[in-house]
């Protein structure tokens, strides 16, 4: 409706364009305002006209056009036209749109691929809160994006090559066996490494036996791969779990010890460019013309390192996915190794790298204040946050509402869910401070409020006899009258006028996440949603309205938990039906 009087008032003013007036409108602080105001200050030097004369002059031809345009009335006020839609025209479109396909979500991504490079844990340690947030946002990304019709392709960059693992089989040889480590898994692989650490500052001959153990790997020797690739299944095993919890996959676990053979051949080809430069034995890429430290290729040994790594999976994904972006979640942190990387491979002659490749980076958590359970000193496992949260929530259901079914099922949910959309309501950038009241709250902007919304809209549907419907059918399917035969005006009042409005918002804050690479703009879409159906629900009557008001709210609900249940699965949060 906008679009189409935005193309209507060019035909008002000479030399405007349609996107112009789009970018012009704004929309009014107070509903009484109307839905959109024009201002029109910016014209009056070239029309040499007062922007009062010419706000009224629009509203005058907006007026005459009113019933076509959905327009109820135009008031001109100081130099704004403030528009005033045609209420059940507008409502009406909507709630169709909401019902259609994709909830009115368009897909400009179809045909396009898009890499995201998340999660990424590293062998042989912890998962911690930090690889829950990367893998948490991802997540949340990949679904954004291929609402959006983009084909994600979800790799997980596994942490699993590097001299560390040289010093992990000496001291496993040394302090453990096979026995301890199946049972305690990465824990029993930490401690180890911690012994090791502790013990080569008085025994010089263990970080020799490291070295050749790894020298032994980077050889292919049988036993040293077969030992690390043990350790390998021992750790994946237990970020499954985590996985699991989550209702998370992947589509490829391609990690860092795939593209070591890699970095031989990348080595060439930045010889050939003339872009290596020997630095104490070292190779490196000298970027200092870039204002960077130089970027370091292969060791003095001649083996491969992170950052050599990871410039060769850029041109492997390029060439096996044809990806149009590549998009790299890690912590802040890591902010100067990527722009090193994405450098370095446009340096390479890859023009494309420069808008292709995108570092998102978050900030860190901070477990201050709160009492989290921990396995090793202060190190806190991502597991043990989602354990707790789960049995927190089951704690809660016990008190609250002990008749439930699906008791343990519905802890998992709430209690997951908690913890992902603490994770994603703020901008990613932002520090998190964890803290379990705030987490688990019922009220303000948590997941538990915005389940417990769902819930509700699901129960009054129950209530009226809208029971067991599919994912998609339509209101008509049950009790719920056929959309078209409803009676829209009853959906006019302030109330659910606004809601309708929050809800046709989907597209924008699905679309504004994508571009910013944000899920808090959905998170805050879904709080914004629940609050104006919370409103609505408070003021209008539901069940006990009059037959024709009932059906026009009851399609509203319906709509609204459609919308919230589909954005939620964005964030990767499931939503219970009961609580
Ligand atoms: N394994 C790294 C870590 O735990 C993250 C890897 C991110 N991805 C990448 N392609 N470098 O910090």
């Amino acid at each position: 409706m906008k679009t189409q009087i935005c193309n209507y008032l060019t035909t008002q003013l000479p030399e405007t364009t349609s996107e112009q007036f789009l970018t012009l409108m704004e929309t009014p602080p107070e509903a009484f305002m109307g839905d959109f105001a024009l201002p029109c200050f910016s014209f009056a030097k070239a029309l040499r006209k007062n922007p009062k004369l010419i706000a009224e002059e629009l509203a005058a031809g907006l007026t005459a056009q009113a019933d076509k345009l959905g327009i109820e009335k135009v008031e001109a006020v100081n130099g704004y036209c403030n528009i005033f839609l045609d209420r059940v025209a507008y409502v009406k479109q909507c709630l169709t749109t909401a019902n259609g396909e994709n909830h009115g979500v368009q897909q400009p991504g179809v045909g396009k691929t898009v890499c995201m490079d998340y999660s990424s844990p590293n062998i042989a340690k912890n998962f911690h809160v930090g690889h829950l947030r990367t893998t948490v946002i991802g997540n949340s990304l990949y679904k954004i994006y291929e609402k959006l019709g983009y084909d994600v392709v979800r790799i997980n960059h596994l942490g699993d090559w590097g001299t560390q693992f040289g010093k992990l089989i000496v001291a496993y040889k040394k302090w453990s066996s096979k026995e301890e480590i199946e049972e305690k898994g990465i824990e029993e692989l930490m401690r180890i490494y911690v012994k090791f650490n502790q013990e080569k500052d008085k025994d010089a001959s263990l970080m020799e036996e490291a070295r050749n153990w790894f020298v032994k790997m980077e050889q292919n020797d049988e036993e040293a791969l077969s030992i690390w690739n043990w350790f390998k299944d021992i750790s994946l095993m237990e970020f499954e779990r985590v996985y699991k919890l989550l209702g998370i996959s992947f589509d490829s676990y391609i990690g860092e010890s795939f593209y070591r053979e890699k970095v031989p051949a990348l080595v060439e080809e930045l010889k050939e460019k003339n872009l290596l430069t020997e630095s104490q034995g070292a190779n490196v890429i000298d970027l200092s013309a870039y204002d960077m430290p130089p970027c370091l290729i292969t060791k003095s040994d001649g083996g491969s390192i992170y950052h050599s790594r990871d410039i060769a999976a850029v041109l492997y994904r390029k060439q096996t996915y044809g990806f149009e972006k590549c998009l790299y979640v890690t912590g802040l942190e890591q902010s100067l190794h990527f722009k090193q990387v994405f450098t370095a491979v446009k340096l390479m002659g890859n023009d494309w790298a420069e808008d292709a490749l995108v570092h998102v980076p978050y900030g860190l958590v901070s477990m201050a204040g709160a009492k989290l359970s921990s396995r090793t000193g202060n190190i806190v496992y991502a597991e043990d946050i989602l354990k707790e949260a789960m049995e927190r929530a089951m704690a809660a259901i016990q008190t609250k509402n002990p008749d439930l079914q699906n008791k343990e099922e519905t802890a998992k949910q709430v209690g997951v869910g908690a913890v992902i959309f603490h994770d994603l309501f703020n901008q990613r950038i932002k520090n998190v401070e964890f803290n379990w009241e705030d987490v688990l709250s019922f009220e303000g902007t948590t997941g538990p409020y915005v389940q417990y919304t769902y819930a509700r809209a699901k129960s009054i549907l129950r209530k009226a006899g809208f029971g067991d419907e599919t994912e998609d059918s339509m209101p008509c399917d049950n009790a719920l009258a056929d959309i078209a035969a409803i009676n829209y005006k009853h959906l006019a009042d302030e109330a659910s006028y606004a809601l309708v409005k929050t809800l046709s918002g989907y597209e924008a804050a699905v679309q504004g996440a994508a571009e910013r690479y944000e899920p808090s703009v959905v998170a805050r879409y879904i709080i914004s949603v629940a609050s104006a159906f919370n409103k609505f629900y408070h003021e209008c009557p539901i069940l006990n309205a009059s037959e024709e008001e009932k059906q026009a709210r009851l399609a509203l609900v319906d709509a609204v938990q459609k919308v919230l249940k589909d954005a939620c699965g964005l964030l990767g949060m499931e939503c219970p039906e009961e609580m």
